[in-house]
């Protein structure tokens, strides 16, 4: 285990068993169908790359990136688009891919904006749901862990950029960000 870490809240196995079992599903609610798989950056690109390959479906990928204001730790509200998806989405399923849904503000935000452009479908899709700390009218439709409010990294998740790397979830050791 990393030095800064207080503890292992999800190892690499587990992650691995449940976004096979997650992508499962997707794929069954999905038969037929052909998915846009929107990955929010930069969190979620593990994420984004284990579950593309679960799901046994003809998919598109495509990534947003938004800024939330606010420190390293906490967003506060408001939400701005650094990149938009690079094509349309009028007729299609899109999934957005998230690593952590925390008070919502950030898909809350992304859903409306996207659901103007008339998709076919929009859903949600997370690692891991902090649902403690919803402030945001939003849920999840898939999700692959529910985590309590403490902070996480790892797997993609960081604290001011780093700790993306570790293949597991990890506690931050709360001394290193009080
Ligand atoms: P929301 O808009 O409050 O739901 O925040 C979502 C974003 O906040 C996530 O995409 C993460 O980038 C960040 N975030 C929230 N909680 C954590 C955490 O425990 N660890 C790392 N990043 C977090
Ligand atoms: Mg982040």
């Amino acid at each position: 285990m990393h030095r800064d870490m207080a503890e292992v809240l999800i190892d690499t196995e587990e992650i691995a068993a449940k976004i096979k079992a997650v992508g499962e599903q997707i794929t069954k609610d999905f038969a037929g169908k052909e998915l846009l798989l929107v990955s929010v950056l930069k969190g979620s690109v593990i994420f984004m790359a284990d579950l593309m390959r679960a799901i046994d479906l003809p998919c598109k990928i495509d990534f947003m990136a938004v800024s939330s204001y606010g420190s390293a730790v906490n967003t506060t509200g408001a939400v701005k688009i650094i990149k938009d998806l690079d094509t349309p989405v009028e007729n299609l399923h899109v999934m957005l891919v998230e690593d952590i849904l925390d008070t919502g503000t950030t898909l809350k935000y992304l859903t409306e904006i996207l659901h103007k452009r008339n998709p076919a479908s929009i859903t949600i899709t997370t690692l891991l749901d902090k649902q403690e700390r919803r402030a945001a009218d939003i849920a999840a439709d898939y999700y692959c862990f529910s985590v309590p409010d403490k902070f996480v990294v790892g797997y993609g998740l960081d604290f001011a950029e780093k700790y993306r790397n570790l293949p597991y979830i990890g506690v931050l050791r709360p001394e290193l960000y009080q």
